[in-house]
């Protein structure tokens, strides 16, 4: 059975494998290291919240973190939204549990306070149906197509 807890602080490394396969969801473009000396990619192993899917070991994982406009992510809207990744284990990925992960993800940020959540999603990524379920939508003019938001 999968459960949901919420993310630690000492997880990093749950949060660079979930970067580096997601970074290379369409092709393996990335190697472990280039996720921790690329400071674009770097950034991604640190959450402000976050949540684990646990069945014998993480399954899966979603997190906010806030970025700066000087050291912005590339989802990145405005320092008061926080930006989503989230990653679903190849094996567990089909069967509602990324679903799952963004409603709770979705809850705990509404509680928090924060006027939305944002997030940047591939072209061709069938993540994009996922989000767009979920109340997402693009950030509109300035903003790169596959830029998202959802506004509390
Ligand atoms: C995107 C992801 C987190 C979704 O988690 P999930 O548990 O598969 O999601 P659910 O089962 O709740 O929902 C499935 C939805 O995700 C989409 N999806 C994306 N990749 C998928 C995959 N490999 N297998 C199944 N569904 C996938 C489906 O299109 C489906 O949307 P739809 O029902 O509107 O068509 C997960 O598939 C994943 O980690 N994929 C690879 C990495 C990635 O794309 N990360 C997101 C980067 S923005």
């Amino acid at each position: 059975m999968t459960t949901l807890r919420p993310l630690r602080a000492d997880e990093q490394d749950l949060l660079a494998q979930a970067t580096l396969e997601n970074i290379n969801r369409a092709a393996p473009r990335y190697t472990p290291d280039d996720v921790l000396s690329t400071p674009e990619l770097a950034h991604y192993i640190s959450s402000d919240v976050g949540l684990v899917a646990e069945d014998g070991g993480p399954v899966g994982v979603v997190w906010l973190r806030f970025f700066s406009a000087d050291d912005p992510g590339y989802g990145f809207v405005e320092e008061s939204v926080p930006e989503l990744s989230i990653w679903v284990a190849e094996g567990h990925r089909g069967m509602g549990l990324g679903g799952q992960l963004l409603t709770e993800i979705t809850a705990l940020a509404r509680q928090r306070g924060y006027p939305g959540i944002s997030l940047s999603v591939e072209q061709g990524n069938p993540a994009r149906h996922l989000y767009e379920r979920h109340g997402f939508l693009p950030a509109g003019s300035g903003f790169d197509p596959g830029t998202l938001i959802l506004k509390f």
